[in-house]
């Protein structure tokens, strides 16, 4: 136990060093349950986002994106049941100090049942609601009350039908949508995984009620393939049917998919067959008709009229970034061998997908005092960087420059020598195998593509012994 947890310190101790992530207004102290993303830590984050978006986009027919205000009528949040003992913690306070714990949390089991800040008499338990709430306009009445969303899917529902009109869909067809969601946490805990913000990742299915348990395999199918796709081990990855009792308030059958972290099993993805719950009950509150009308119907027949169910997909990504750092860290004792400095450290790797790797390149110049190369150096960089995300370095030795970039997951390193001034050719240096090829600079943006495509590396140039 103690070991994993030595391991979550390592990876947050490397977070900051490098710049993924960092506390949120450290200077005063922090701000509990919020994080900042640094230069590597937003790359990361935009990349799984992308990589996302473009598997709902692009890589399935009928799924259409959506970007919904964070703030919506206090109303969506009544009708959606978040207002009510449907989406709360249990908790219990304290009598003395009035901090609040989780019923079920170890605290509690270790202090007694007694408040284990100071000792005091505790309440008997009772639901904390999670939304987080807000005022709108100048005055802090009830009238101006309103919510920080806790779940985008809300924004999509309240434009399910702008969406199926404007764009002519038909029975099944998706929204997905990425964007922040707010949730008043009173454990906040283990680093970027459980926060007060964060971001979510959300795509809808809207489908004819007969269809919605084939769907729902699919989905799920469809879901763990994408994380084995980009690299997540399958022996980290399982999925939890959850009972009844545990569902969401919402869901009619919920799968989580779950990553074994350091410090266990947890939830990083829900799919969730939400029924007609949303738009039978946004239709109710509203006055508006959500139903659907299958045009589908032959000549004659009057057109079916039903509301449509929903098969949901919730990833965070916050949550995913951090599994997906915990499945790519690693430490390699003793060093790889391609240096004698390195043999005595213990190196640090982060074996990202490709993909997301926040940073693909490393321009390095063999030695920095030698005008012509660092010229030619910079030529490369200045060629590549508006395709890649790229890194110029010429500080240190060759090896450590190799380690420097492992750390942070860089997918290739590009030296430029004296051979380059002579032939315009550069070496390649793969992250993963530490094979080297040589390739023509004019080349270059080709063969990275090909890389970063995990196309076989040694094919890909001359390589060298
Ligand atoms: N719309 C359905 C929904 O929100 P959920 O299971 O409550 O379902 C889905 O949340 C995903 O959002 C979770 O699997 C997790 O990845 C992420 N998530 C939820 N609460 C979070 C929190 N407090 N901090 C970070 N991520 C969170």
């Amino acid at each position: 136990m103690r070991e994993q947890y030595n391991l979550i310190s390592k990876i947050v101790s490397l977070c900051k060093r490098r710049g993924f992530i960092f506390q949120s207004s450290e200077i005063y102290g922090g701000f509990e349950g919020c994080y900042d993303f640094g230069p590597l830590g937003v790359e990361l984050k935009n990349n799984i986002k992308k990589v996302w978006w473009d598997e709902m986009t692009k890589n399935h027919e009928n799924i259409v994106g959506l970007d919904a205000a964070i703030l919506m009528n206090p109303k969506v949040w009544q009708a959606s049941g978040h207002l009510t003992a449907g989406f709360a913690d249990v908790l219990v306070e304290c009598k003395k100090c009035h901090h609040r714990f989780k019923e079920d949390s170890e605290f509690l089991k270790q202090s007694h049942n007694k408040c284990p800040d100071c000792g005091g008499e505790l309440t008997k338990p009772r639901k904390f609601n999670l939304m987080v709430k807000t005022f709108i306009g100048p005055v802090e009445d009830e009238a101006a009350v309103t919510y920080l969303r806790a779940e985008t899917c809300q924004g999509i529902y309240m434009n399910y039908e702008n969406v199926l009109n404007s764009m002519r869909l038909k029975l099944p067809f998706g929204i997905c949508q990425i964007g922040k969601a707010f949730r008043n946490e009173i454990n906040p805990k283990n680093f970027v995984f459980r926060t007060r913000e964060f971001e979510q990742m959300e795509m809808q299915w809207f489908c004819n009620p007969k269809d919605a348990d084939r769907f729902f395999n699919y989905w799920k199918e469809e879901r763990i393939k994408w994380y084995l796709n980009l690299g997540i081990k399958k022996e980290n990855l399982r999925t939890i049917e959850v009972p009844e009792e545990e569902r969401a308030h919402y869901a009619r059958r919920q799968v989580d998919i779950e990553y074994h972290f350091p410090f266990g099993w947890q939830e990083i993805e829900g799919v969730h067959n939400r029924g007609d719950w949303d738009l039978s009950n946004h239709s109710k509150n509203s006055g508006k008709d959500l139903n659907y009308f299958d045009p589908s119907a032959s000549s004659g027949q009057a057109k079916e009229k039903y509301f449509p169910h929903i098969i949901e997909t919730s990833i965070g990504v916050e949550r995913s970034l951090f599994a997906f750092l915990c499945d790519a860290y690693q430490e390699i004792k003793g060093g790889r061998t391609e240096t004698t400095e390195a043999t005595k450290e213990v190196e640090i790797m982060l074996n990202i997908h490709k993909s997301l790797a926040p940073v693909k390149i490393a321009i390095l110049p063999l030695v920095k005092n030698k005008e012509e190369i660092v010229k030619k150096a910079r030529e490369v960089y200045q060629m590549l960087k508006s395709h890649f995300m790229v890194q110029y370095d010429e500080v240190g030795s060759i090896g450590r420059r190799y380690r420097r970039g492992d750390e942070i997951g860089i997918a290739v390193a590009i030296t430029c020598d004296f051979q380059t001034l002579e032939d315009n050719t550069v070496t390649l240096r793969d992250r993963d195998s530490m094979r080297q090829i040589r390739v023509e600079i004019l080349k270059l943006q080709e063969i990275i593509q090909k890389i970063l495509k995990r196309e076989e590396f040694l094919k890909l140039g001359k390589p060298i012994k």
